[in-house]
């Protein structure tokens, strides 16, 4: 394909100030890194950590002009590599895609095909992107709490910041699993949809967010799915029945957690975390392999909220930083 061949992707560049501006421009496959396998892009998503980069968060992109998308579905254009197909469907999310790669919010990315996973038979490009690095963070945490013992019958599963991406997903695939699990949502408006994905209970944020400075509460979780971080991770961990587990996502409310260390020392406690990003092959294409098949949320279709286009993208990435987002926001590119 000619190198010179022009492309639309979605680049955000800072201004003397730090500030974030984004449009869409156009690219030259030139203006993509040298790796082997060159990848046209039908879908990708938005995920929290595609808003931080959006918005000039260093922590997560360290140069610009950059165009975001830890997530991308599409096409083998070009590979050198013998295990993939020209034409063949694909999945790149995570490593460093997105972060200082060129991202999936672009029409073409390149990337080593060791990044690059076959596309699971039982979904299509578009469900994959449905469920994107959420998804898979989601099954990441599932397969924790199974790992550390908590089965349905252990008792309730406490998922926090459940109207997120990875929140909802973790909602539906626990319940879809048979525990009986508890939502927590800043969002009462949301209660129903949350029950219709499987949560039996759906608590207002504040009741899982404990100010008292005790350092055990009433323990109440059998495990715990946290994609928020902060004082509800602390909350969440003082609150675990004896031999529970905390598996700790992500930083929404803060990436601060301040704690005794009672739980884990008078109540066996196991605060697991959970990395999709750099997670083993072998580990994405057996969860993946789950995803697309028994694991897949029987309502994926209702967990999208939105497709969007690479210039509705912006407006989207405002108001994740806000929290007013909830379920997955598909990208769809020309
Ligand atoms: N460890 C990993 O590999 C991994 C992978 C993916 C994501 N993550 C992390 O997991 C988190 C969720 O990611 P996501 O893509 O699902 O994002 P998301 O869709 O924006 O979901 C985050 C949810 O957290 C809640 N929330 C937002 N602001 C909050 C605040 N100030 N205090 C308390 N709760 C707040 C909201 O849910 P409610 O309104 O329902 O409370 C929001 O929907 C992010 O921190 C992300 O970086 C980690």
């Amino acid at each position: 394909m000619a190198a010179q061949m022009t492309f639309a992707a979605l680049v955000v560049r800072l201004d003397a100030e730090g500030s974030a501006h984004a449009s869409v421009q156009t690219r030259t496959l030139d203006d993509l890194p040298t790796h082997d396998t060159l990848i046209r892009v039908r879908y990708s998503s938005l995920n929290y950590k595609d808003a931080l980069s959006a918005s000039g968060h260093r922590g997560v992109t360290r140069h610009y002009p950059h165009t975001p998308g830890i997530d991308a579905a599409g096409e083998v254009v070009s590979t050198t590599s013998a295990e993939l197909a020209l034409g063949q469907p694909v999945i790149v999310s995570g490593y460093d895609l997105g972060m200082n790669t060129p991202g999936g919010w672009g029409m073409f990315v390149r990337v080593p095909a060791a990044w690059v996973m076959p596309l699971p038979s039982g979904l299509t490009l578009f469900e994959s992107m449905a469920l994107g690095t959420a998804g898979f963070t989601a099954a990441l945490a599932v397969q924790q709490l199974q790992r550390h013992g908590v089965a349905p019958e252990a008792g309730e599963v406490l998922v926090t910041g459940a109207s997120g991406g990875v929140g909802s997903i973790a909602v539906a695939l626990l319940a879809q699993l048979g525990y009986r699990v508890v939502a927590a949502t800043g969002k009462p408006s949301l209660g129903a949809w949350l029950q219709r994905l499987g949560a039996a209970e759906v608590l207002p944020r504040e009741a899982v967010d404990d100010r008292s400075d005790r350092p055990l509460l009433k323990g109440r979780w059998a495990g715990v799915v946290d994609t928020v971080g902060g004082n509800i991770l602390a909350s969440a961990i003082r609150s675990t029945r004896r031999g529970g587990c905390v598996v700790a996502c992500g930083l929404a409310q803060s990436p601060n957690l301040s704690l005794t260390v009672y739980p884990f020392i008078l109540r066996g406690i196991t605060l697991q975390g959970v990395d999709s990003a750099e997670a083993p092959m072998s580990l994405r294409c057996e969860l993946w392999a789950r995803l697309a098949t028994e694991w897949k949320p029987h309502l994926l279709s209702e967990i999208v909220t939105a497709v969007a286009t690479l210039e509705q993208l912006p407006a989207y990435v405002d108001a994740m930083l806000r929290g007013e987002t909830h379920g997955r926001v598909v990208v769809q590119l020309p």
